[in-house]
């Protein structure tokens, strides 16, 4: 029987937002080898339809089972939300999702109020207005579209004039409505904390979902005694179809063991 601990994780998004993802995994995992795959030809996928964000996401998955990933981290919301049911009916493998996260925001608020950040393929899919139904319903959510944001960073505009102009228009008005939490419901938007950290001050807590991804992507290896066991040092390949400079960029402090492979796929 062939030794599947070794085979690498494979994680996918849209583009290089996942790399947030990827961070967490690879600081609570670095045994584990990975295999990304920033399929950024065809970012943003918030603004697709429901269909095409499943034939991506099937694509995507296809190509990390070609490279023998032993387990999927889809590390994008719009793609959870959207086509993980089809994922785990298609695919014999584990998948790890990743939603925004409201549960945990609606346990920290005291308000009663908060905002969610996302894209609008989240915001309108049936998966995250199942998990809103889930929660404290006196709770008020405001949902912000961030058009435009994934754009900028897949162009390496994170700190820019045009960055901080969206930024403030999306989120100024919360500071007015009483939010103090603030989810980022895309992988792509933790790379913006320092950039709303200016906006908002210590005013509102920001939430992302990387490190329970993490946690959870340890405790289903765990559960399939998938994890890595050998003592070489982990390797770790991003594949992008588009220019590789800012996937270069984001990864950069982390370059040992690391390729950049820009190729169509
Ligand atoms: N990183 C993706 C997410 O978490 C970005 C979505 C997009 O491409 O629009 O939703």
């Amino acid at each position: 029987m062939v030794n599947q601990q070794n085979f690498p994780i494979g994680i996918f998004d849209s583009g290089v937002g996942g790399t947030s993802i990827w961070k967490e995994i690879h600081t609570l995992l670095p045994n584990e080898n990975t295999i990304y795959l920033s399929d950024s030809k065809n970012a943003p996928y918030g603004e697709k339809s429901e269909q095409a964000i499943i034939d991506l996401s099937i694509k995507n998955t296809s190509f990390l089972l070609k490279q023998d990933c032993k387990l999927i981290v889809v590390a994008c919301n719009t793609a959870t939300t959207n086509a993980i049911k089809i994922l785990r009916q298609k695919f014999d493998i584990p998948f790890i999702g990743i939603e925004p996260a409201i549960k945990p925001a609606a346990l920290k608020t005291k308000t009663n109020t908060i905002g969610i950040l996302a894209t609008q393929g989240t915001l309108n899919s049936a998966l995250f207005e199942k998990t809103a139904n889930t929660i404290d319903q006196k709770i008020i959510r405001k949902e912000i579209i961030g058009n435009g944001l994934v754009n900028l960073i897949e162009d390496g505009k994170l700190y820019s004039s045009e960055m901080t102009a969206l930024l403030k228009s999306y989120i100024t008005p919360l500071l007015e409505e009483n939010v103090d939490c603030l989810v980022l419901g895309c992988t792509h938007y933790p790379y913006l904390i320092p950039q709303i950290r200016e906006i908002v001050g210590h005013k509102i807590q920001i939430i992302d979902s990387g490190e329970a991804v993490a946690k959870q992507t340890k405790a289903i290896l765990a559960k399939f005694k998938l994890q890595n066991n050998s003592t070489l040092k982990s390797k770790h390949e991003f594949y992008i179809n588009k220019n590789k400079a800012t996937l270069e960029m984001l990864v950069q402090s982390e370059k040992e063991n690391v390729r950049f492979i820009e190729t169509d796929f």
